[in-house]
């Protein structure tokens, strides 16, 4: 795909960014659909910030605060920037159905779980909690129900004796790191 074809997204971040680097890694190959064009974060410290720095992508802050005035700020440079496609990786604010509608199924997220099932947070702790055999990752669509939308592709990561939060959590990232690309290869492909 030539650099004009591909679809101009913004990765939403508000920590660690781990994914967010691992999108950059995949846009700058050749088989990438989408260009990242723009890394928004609602926290001005976010240390996935870095990355807007050394890969020289334009961020930008969101107070959200005033959430009506931060999304309709947003909406205006989005559409200034002609961005057609966003990838939440890790942004912990909730978007308002009225932005969503704006972007239908154009919004994605990753999801620390095998959904349906540990909506929310804390999820590893809670499958640990639940005995269960299995937990894993998932890629969906953005509505305005949290976690619920429909599912692009997700992985099943395997709960083995005395795994902890920690080991577990760390077997999850590692699979969406090859999770979110494969999912936006099967979104435009
Ligand atoms: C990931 O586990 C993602 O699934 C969840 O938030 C975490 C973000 O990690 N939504 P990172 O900031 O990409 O390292």
């Amino acid at each position: 795909m030539t650099g004009l074809k591909k679809i101009k997204t913004a990765v939403f971040i508000s920590g660690r960014g781990s994914n967010l680097h691992n999108l950059i890694k995949f846009f700058k190959t050749k088989k990438s659909p989408i260009l990242i064009d723009l890394i928004v974060s609602n926290k001005k410290d976010a240390i996935g910030l870095k990355y807007a720095k050394k890969y020289k992508i334009k961020k930008k802050i969101i107070n959200y605060k005033d959430q009506k005035n931060a999304e309709k700020n947003l909406l205006l440079t989005l559409k200034k920037r002609k961005i057609k496609f966003i990838c939440l990786a890790g942004f912990m604010k909730i978007l308002s159905s009225s932005f969503i509608k704006r972007f239908k199924e154009k919004i994605v997220n990753i999801h620390p779980s095998f959904l349906p099932k540990y909506k929310g947070l804390n999820t590893s702790v809670r499958a640990l909690s639940n005995n269960e055999k299995f937990s894993g990752c998932t890629v969906h669509y953005v509505t305005s129900k949290l976690d619920s939308g429909k599912i692009i592709m997700q992985k099943k990561v395997k709960i083995v004796k005395n795994e902890t939060s920690i080991s577990l959590d760390k077997k999850i990232i590692k699979e969406e790191h090859k999770l979110y690309p494969a999912a936006i290869l099967k979104i435009f492909n």
